[in-house]
């Protein structure tokens, strides 16, 4: 990871969580989705509070620029975060991690997101598209309020939608999405809580005979703080019983290693 300056430019909301605008001369590429970026939410070099760098996820990534996606209201490092005015410099380490792989070949994609899992997908999203494969996006929202108007989606997305409350789309979650699309990707790529990661194997497996490496890739959306191994905090328990350290090994895994 390297250390970069940003300067926040603007906000907006999106869905269920936040857009945080920031102008990098510095980033250099490569950065994919599902890489972290370890965000210090301080106002000076001088104050340690709150001390844990916040791992952020990117939802747009473009040249010199860098939109951050905020999931958590409650979090105290992010409100002092979301309240900076434009122009505040932030320091900035990443990109952080394993993120996702698309095929090399034109390929059909289904991306499946619950709740702030969105954010992180979103630039999955639009790089599939411009790499010419073709994508539908199956989106879970806990509440009609939160979300994505269909405007905000690229036209050449098959846009399916779920609220737990019924208010916009289907009610339910973003399994009540998947009917007539069994046996249509060649890959598929999933920001879900670990809850629904069996959920997700139990489907494919339910017409797929086989899921190889590489098919299903999901994003484990956990605690990182350090981002470089060292103090285990993200550690979770893998399907064979191992542990592993999402920050080094993830935070994209095989959904066959976890579930
Ligand atoms: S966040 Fe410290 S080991 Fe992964």
């Amino acid at each position: 990871m390297k250390a970069f300056q940003g300067f926040i430019e603007g906000r907006h909301p999106l869905g269920p969580g936040l857009l945080l605008h920031l102008r990098c001369p510095s980033l250099e590429p490569p950065c994919s989705a599902g890489q972290f970026f370890l965000v210090r939410c301080t106002p000076s070099p001088d104050i340690w509070d709150p001390y844990p760098r916040r791992a952020l996820f990117p939802a747009l990534i473009e040249p010199e620029r860098l939109t951050l996606w905020l999931a958590d209201a409650n979090d105290r490092g992010l409100a002092w975060l979301v309240t900076q005015p434009e122009g505040t410099r932030l320091d900035l380490l990443g990109p952080g991690g394993r993120g996702f792989e698309l095929p090399p070949s034109r390929a059909r994609v289904l991306i499946l997101a619950q709740d702030e899992g969105l954010g992180p997908v979103w630039p999955l999203l639009r790089r599939a598209l411009t790499e010419g494969h073709q994508v539908t996006l199956a989106l879970g929202v806990r509440r009609g309020d939160l979300a994505v108007s269909p405007e905000w989606v690229p036209v050449a997305v098959e846009y399916r939608l779920a609220t737990k409350d019924g208010r916009a789309g289907r009610e339910g979650d973003v399994f009540d999405l998947l009917s007539g699309l069994e046996e249509w990707p060649d890959r598929i790529y999933a920001a879900l809580p670990r809850a629904q990661w069996s959920r997700l194997r139990a489907w494919i497996e339910s017409w797929r005979p086989m899921i190889e490496p590489g098919f299903a890739q999901v994003l484990v959306l956990g605690d990182i703080l350090c981002g470089i191994g060292a103090c285990l905090t993200c550690i979770i328990e893998r399907r064979d019983g191992r542990l592993t350290r999402t920050c080094v090994h993830g935070p994209v895994m095989d959904l066959t290693t976890l579930a």
